[in-house]
């Protein structure tokens, strides 16, 4: 089983990455095999909006590193996506990543069946960590991936940390929870 785990943060070794290599440790202790893109190390140009790719390249193909998102994308069985809340919703770099892997829906669903969850990192309780949850569920469902939250016992968006991650016990919890989620509906849908 293939785990891809993106992290949407500028800070590669911030909250969100923290988290994110929480849920993949314990991926790999349940037999997945993992990677992690930090979209901030990758340079990813916003989408042109002019749809030349159905059929063909992105005209921005040879000019960024999305090629390599979307081929990571099409290895994994899973996804998880973290992202910090910026401003309520998921970040930037996160949101553009999105646009960009239309590709993949408009040649040939290349992400159908596959199995999607989120983490999402804010500062406040409160600070916007459902609705960004709720912007990558409709990714996923965008994609016409299986959408799953972090499961009993909690199972509520996703998994959701409230400042430090280190500190939060229980934000660290529904963490666990997503992966062994995730986990379980790659067997269950995919494989
Ligand atoms: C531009 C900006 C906007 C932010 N907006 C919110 C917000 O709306 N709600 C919130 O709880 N935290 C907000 N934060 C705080 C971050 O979500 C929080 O510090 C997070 O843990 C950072 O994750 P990272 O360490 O992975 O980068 C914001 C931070 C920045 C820089």
């Amino acid at each position: 089983m293939n785990i891809l785990a993106i992290n949407g943060s500028p800070h590669p070794n911030g909250n969100t990455a923290f988290a994110l290599e929480h849920a993949l440790a314990k991926l790999r202790s349940l037999g997945a095999e993992t990677r992690l893109l930090d979209l901030a190390e990758l340079s990813i140009l916003p989408c042109g909006g002019c749809f030349r790719c159905i059929g063909a390249a992105c005209i921005h193909h040879d000019r960024d590193d999305m090629h390599l998102v979307e081929e990571t994308m099409c290895w994994c069985h899973g996804l998880l996506l973290g992202s910090p809340v910026y401003m309520g919703m998921v970040t930037g770099l996160m949101k553009n990543m999105m646009d960009r892997s239309v590709t993949l829906r408009v040649n040939g669903w290349q992400m159908s069946g596959k199995v999607g969850g989120g983490i999402a990192c804010g500062g406040f309780r409160n600070g916007g960590q459902e609705l960004t949850l709720q912007n990558m569920q409709t990714f996923f469902l965008q994609q016409d991936m299986l959408a799953v939250a972090d499961g009993p016992r909690f199972s509520h968006s996703g998994a959701a940390i409230v400042g430090k991650a280190q500190e939060d016990a229980l934000g660290l919890q529904t963490v666990e929870n997503l992966a062994e989620k995730i986990f379980s509906a790659v067997q269950n849908h995919q494989q």
